[in-house]
């Protein structure tokens, strides 16, 4: 009984323990009902649900004020306010039509606008609510339609129409509320629960003697959180919207969190989370999985997805932001298969309110529109696809060295070895350790004999040494962000101890922060250094929420606050544009910059991984559905610590997050400084053999990668793609984030992501056969196929219709693959035929921007493969490129799936324009349930001409 009572204050005991350990993570970071605006954002929201049609709208068009010129619509919204308040707040509304058929509403607030208020504590911060997210976020695409025209506009609403497809917009005045009508149907609506919410300023009122507050004021004024206060100079001013999806089941998007790819419900009920997902950019320790807590970076983009539509909304908004998700049945009693809208409320501390409406009408359409606006991501340097080998961390020059000759000796390719922060002296950015690296051209120059690179970090943090010659430039020049009173440098901790942080919005901080990267400045460094941009969110260890106060002061005296999401982005940009520079004009080399902070935006300049990870299954399974996120959200340059960053993985974990990492766009295998040293290479039999092949897997598909991120780079159609985007007509798919496609290559892959599994279950969404990638297993039939998974296996499937370009040679870095020859392999589909696209550059200049480049379409029509030019209008290849190729052949084509009387061919002739000739076929016949293939070996064909084999 006894022993009984104390195992059970023993289990108690641990129980305490957990929770406390688990609420000292979350403790770091504030809850909706911590944060003063989203509380009152959901108080409100609930509030209005509650009322019902009782409730009064406070939110109203005045009709006469409406307008419309060469696609700009402006008019004022006026928000009812107490009488003491004036009674009316103005809200000038600005609608664009945009040329790509993409609207844009604008909302601001008069007083704000014009600055006719007063700051409180003798603030030097700016009056208007933040407007310039724009300047950072877009890079095109707002050019208007002047054809929009009212099409109708009665005492209740008024009807636009704009776009290339006849869309429609309806303002309705009161409540305010607009429609956007495509293919005569709602898609979305903005306001359609009245939770439009702008927070108009108001002077603080002190209460007088024994008078009673009527409204809950405790959040308005300033906010205190884990020992910290906001001062809040400007009052409460947040901004909310709720945005309907009539018929939408699924909404995707919003990054960064670690969540499944189709978002949750937010407010509650069975399987659903509490909390809304939150966008604040934060140095997140040991996060957990399966939360839509936020992260270290946030793109405000979602999609919504139905049966054969996707539609897209942006909210430019770069404060802290929370969207709550809700959906319903129009009937909740009813049993029958009624579609499910989808219901979001969005809600922003400061800001105006900008928000996007992105027609489709498909995930294709919606990804260009988005691209339009905020741009694609940039083409990597082809290296940057290889393997990255990276750990906290490399701790001297023959370290690196070492490290670099064991990966030769076990013969496992890699790109890119990465040095953390103590390379530095006293992490003092942009100088090397004395001691352990005192030679660091020594180990730069070893890297470039195969063609390989260093990657070293570079955080914004610069330690405030008097000494330190940066830090002393940067702020005798005023190049920091201030701290609250808008005089003094922000002074704050992290890795070097007290810091300052250069301020990405300065355009004069820019200037300089590139001019560092310059090789003439920067000791000791070569053109095969590469840069990482770590904490960058920003993270202080002593700050709110380990960031910066919102009430500290950037250039131009925007608070922190409105620009916390945009400033990583702002200073990784910064980051580029100064290796962009190191190189000279006319020799500029494509950079490769790591971010772990970012916004929508940042892909034209960076990519991202997921940040500090664990060496635990749920982590290696939570990677994809976050990587999946971030790709259709833009930034399709991405990856996961491989291994994960915290903890030491088992051997099965460490081999199975390979195959997984094989598959990542950003491929990087990291570890923390306390975890056991893990270069693949140290890991025993049979587990080294399996992450070689996993490494060279990666390898002998890089022409894939590359094809693929060049189309991204193109119209912004995401790298690795999941169903919804494949197979838009195809619902039982849209829920699916643990297999995807690459590219346009047809590969499907459902890397294991569980232990101890030997099987997994792979669903196709058609039914065209899918070929296993190894030993071309067929596997046919729309629905779910059981697929052998045993350890040394990644179940990857071709499907048939997909040509898989392929680089076959073993070598030991990708630079070191340039001109070897191609394997084409062909997947047959029911129809007999074939074909695919291969894109292929120098991969390191901006040349491919002048012509430098090759794009070949591969084509099997059932009796010929046809090589020829894919062309792009307005495009022109260079002849001086296509001929420095004339080398790299063709040395296999291998067709799987091809009918059994191939058994009887013996040749195939081959045609160029230089003359005709034959080659050998060679027909297998696949045992029961296996493809039959046929291989045509060296047919001499170059990759880069025009050709045609017959068959
Ligand atoms: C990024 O840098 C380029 C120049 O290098 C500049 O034109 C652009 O405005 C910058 N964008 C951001 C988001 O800072
Ligand atoms: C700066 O350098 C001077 C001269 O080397 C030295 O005396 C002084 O202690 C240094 N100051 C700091 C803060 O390290
Ligand atoms: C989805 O749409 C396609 C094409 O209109 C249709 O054939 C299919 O039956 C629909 N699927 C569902 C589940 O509604």
């Amino acid at each position: 009984m006894q022993l009984l009572t104390a195992k059970l204050a023993c289990l108690v005991a641990l129980v305490a323990q957990l929770d406390l350990t688990n609420a000292v993570k979350h403790a770091d970071f504030k809850t909706c009902s911590q944060s003063g605006f989203c509380k009152r954002g959901r108080e409100f929201a609930d509030r209005v649900a509650a009322a019902g049609p009782a409730w009064t709208p406070e939110y109203e068009l005045a009709k006469d004020t409406i307008s419309l010129n060469d696609g700009v619509l402006t008019a004022t919204v006026f928000k009812t306010v107490d009488e003491k308040d004036g009674g009316k707040v103005e809200l000038p509304l600005k609608m664009s039509f945009l040329v790509n058929s993409v609207a844009r509403v604008q909302l601001d607030e008069a007083k704000r606008q014009k600055g006719e208020i007063e700051l409180r504590h003798d603030s030097k911060a700016r009056k208007e609510r933040y407007n310039e997210a724009e300047k950072f976020a877009l890079v095109g695409g707002t050019n208007y339609d002047v054809h929009a025209n009212i099409l109708n506009s009665d005492e209740d609403s008024t009807k636009i129409r704009y776009g290339w497809d006849g869309q429609q917009v309806v303002i309705d005045y009161k409540p305010f509320k607009i429609s956007f009508i495509r293919d005569g149907e709602v898609q979305a609506v903005f306001n359609q629960r009245n939770f439009l919410t702008m927070e108009h300023w108001r002077p603080k009122r002190e209460l007088k003697e024994g008078e009673e507050a009527t409204v809950d004021e405790s959040t308005w004024w300033d906010e205190s959180f884990g020992g910290n206060t906001d001062s809040k100079p400007r009052g409460p001013e947040s901004i909310g919207l709720d945005i309907t999806f009539p018929g939408y089941e699924h909404v995707y998007g919003i990054p960064e969190h670690a969540s499944g790819l189709s978002l949750k419900e937010t407010r509650g009920g069975e399987g659903n989370y509490e909390e809304p997902y939150r966008l604040y950019n934060a140095d997140v320790f040991e996060y957990i999985t399966d939360s839509p807590m936020t992260l270290y970076g946030s793109i405000p983009f979602m999609q919504a997805a139905k049966n054969g539509s996707t539609v897209g909304v942006f909210w430019l908004n770069s404060a802290e932001t929370w969207v709550d998700v809700t959906k319903s049945k129009k009937n909740p009693a009813s049993l029958s298969n009624e579609k499910q809208s989808t219901h979001t409320h969005w809600m922003s501390e400061t800001g105006i309110l900008d928000v996007f409406f992105l027609p489709g009408p498909n995930a294709g359409y919606v990804y260009e529109q988005y691209s339009d606006l905020t741009g694609t991501t940039t083409l990597p340097p082809q290296f940057s696809l290889g393997y990255h080998q990276c750990r906290w961390n490399y701790v001297s020059q023959d370290d690196i060295k070492d490290v670099d000759r064991n990966f030769d000796k076990f013969d496992m390719p890699y790109d890119v070895i990465w040095l953390d922060i103590e390379y530095t002296e006293d992490k003092k950015y942009f100088t090397w350790d004395p001691s352990n690296f005192n030679d660091p051209l020594s180990m730069q120059k070893q890297l470039d004999m195969r063609d390989r690179k260093l990657v070293v970090i570079i955080d914004p943090h610069i330690k405030n040494d008097p000494n330190y010659s940066i830090n002393k430039e940067m702020n005798s020049a005023g190049y920091a962000v201030k701290d609250k009173h808008g005089e003094k440098s922000f002074e704050g901790w992290c890795w070097p101890g007290s810091s300052n942080w250069v301020d990405g919005l300065n355009p004069n901080a820019v200037t300089w922060w590139k001019s560092l990267f310059d090789l003439k400045r920067f000791p000791s460094c070569s053109k095969n250094v590469h840069i990482w941009n770590d904490m960058n969110e920003p993270s202080v260890f002593n700050g709110p929420e380990i960031t910066m106060p919102k009430d500290n002061l950037h250039y131009g005296n925007w608070e922190h606050r409105d620009v916390h999401n945009l400033a990583g982005m702002a200073f990784h940009n910064a980051t580029y544009g100064g290796m962009i520079e190191r190189d000279g004009p006319g020799n500029e080399r494509r950079p490769f910059v790591l971010t772990r902070s970012f916004f929508a935006g940042s892909q034209r300049t960076a990519a991202m991984w997921t940040g500090d990870n664990q060496a635990s299954w749920e982590h290696l399974a939570q990677a994809f559905p976050m990587i999946l996120s971030q790709g259709i959200a833009g930034m399709p340059f991405a990856g996961a610590d491989v291994g994960g960053f915290f903890g030491n993985p088992v051997p099965e974990l460490f081999t199975r997050w390979y195959q997984s990492g094989a598959f990542y766009p950003f491929f990087r295998g990291h570890a923390h400084i306390d975890a056991k040293r893990r270069e693949p290479y140290l890991v025993d039999e049979p587990y080294r053999s399996i992450v070689r092949d996993a490494l060279r897997l990666r390898y002998q598909l890089l022409p894939v990668w590359y094809t693929a991120f060049q189309r991204a780079s193109k119209d912004g159609m995401p790298v690795i793609r999941p169903h919804f985007v494949m197979f838009p007509n195809d619902p039982e798919g849209f829920g699916i984030d643990d297999q995807f496609f690459v590219g346009d290559s047809g590969l499907l892959v459902k890397p294991v992501v569980k232990e101890g599994q030997t099987e997994t279950e792979v669903y196709l969404p058609d039914d065209e056969p899918y070929y296993d990638y190894q030993d071309y297993k067929v596997y046919k039939g729309k629905g779910w196929h059981k697929v052998h998974a045993p350890l040394e296996k990644i179940p990857l499937l071709v499907r048939g219709s997909h040509m898989v370009p392929r680089k076959d040679r073993h070598r030991r870095s990708a630079g070191l693959m340039k001109f070897d020859p191609y394997t084409l392999v062909f997947a047959i589909n029911n129809e007999g035929k074939s074909g695919g696209l291969l894109y292929h550059d120098d991969g390191e200049t901006f040349s491919y921007s002048t012509g430098s480049y090759i794009r070949k379409s591969y084509s099997f029509d059932g009796r010929n493969i046809i090589s020829r030019d894919f062309d792009v209008p307005d495009e022109r290849i260079d002849p001086a490129f296509v001929d420095s190729m004339k080398n790299v052949r063709v040395e296999k084509i291998i067709l799987v799936g091809v009918p059994d009387d191939w058994k009887d061919k013996k040749t195939v002739t081959v045609t160029d324009k230089e003359g005709e000739w034959k080659v050998d076929l060679e027909f297998k016949k696949g045992e029961k349930g296996y493809a039959n293939v046929a291989t045509v070996r060296d047919p001499k064909a170059k990759v880069a001409g025009d050709w045609i084999v017959e068959l």
